[in-house]
């Protein structure tokens, strides 16, 4: 399965610093057998496509999305506006937007659905909190996200859902989660999506995520089980990024 590196820059970058950032990037040399994304915000899109020119890495993914087609949403953003930009993925459910805007699993499912017929790729997060885990309900608690989340959802079509395992105490803290646990939890993952999928389930991605750097990017993607990673604030940087992509996979 070939492994995919996707940056997230969470609330940075307008389309000023979005341009420059994509413009640097495509100077970075890069692994062929790695995919890599660069989640932008909304507003930043246009000029990130606009800077990649006829160039198909990075792919865009999009941070968010709403489930509706049109309507009376205001502020909201639908499926084909980002197809329209040429995204062709997009983040749902992290747990930024659960904290902070309330985001619910049935809101995720929706959204996830929602970009599949699009044919967007949905990336989804789940992850447990440092209280769920200390009182060893992460699993259950990771479970529980996943069953809701693939609902209604596709395996198989051209736009097969990602899902990234980001735990919230990992997430800018600098304390990630072992490469070891970590592939623990990506087990209860994909016993969850082999229920429901059989063998399609092998050929869905399941990331990790939280501080994971140009140091430590390695003993993920080389843990059985972890078929890439979600980076934040490594991502900031291009040649930064450019440099944990090469040490991702070195050749
Ligand atoms: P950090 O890499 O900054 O811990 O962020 C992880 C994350 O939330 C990516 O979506």
């Amino acid at each position: 399965m070939k492994k995919i590196i996707i940056a997230n820059w969470k609330m940075y970058y307008g389309p000023i610093k979005a341009g420059a950032w994509i413009r640097a990037f495509r100077r970075e040399r890069l692994p062929k057998d790695l995919d890599i994304a660069v989640a932008v915000p909304f507003v930043s899109l246009a000029a990130a496509r606009a800077s990649l020119g006829r160039a198909s890495i990075p792919m865009l993914s999009a941070q968010d999305v709403f489930w509706a087609e049109e309507g009376a949403f205001t502020g909201e953003i639908s499926p084909s506006m980002l197809s329209e930009l040429g995204t062709q993925l997009s983040l749902v459910g992290h747990s930024e937007r659960r904290q902070y805007l309330g985001e619910t699993d049935e809101m995720v499912a929706k959204k996830a659905l929602a970009l599949q017929k699009a044919g967007i790729v949905p990336v989804i997060c789940i992850g447990e909190t440092a209280i769920q885990r200390k009182r060893g309900e992460a699993a259950k608690v990771i479970r529980a996200q996943i069953q809701a989340a693939i609902a209604d959802l596709k395996a198989d079509g051209k736009a097969p859902p990602i899902f990234a395992y980001e735990p919230v105490w990992a997430i800018g803290s600098g304390k990630p989660c072992s490469p070891q646990d970590a592939k623990e939890m990506h087990e209860t993952i994909r016993a969850v999506l082999t229920k429901k999928y059989g063998k399609d389930a092998e050929r869905l991605r399941i990331l990790y995520g939280g501080s994971v750097d140009q140091r430590n990017v390695n003993d993920y993607l080389t843990t059985t089980g972890i078929d890439g990673a979600l980076v934040g604030g490594a991502a900031l940087d291009p040649r930064g990024f450019g440099l944990l992509c090469r040490a991702a996979l070195p050749a």
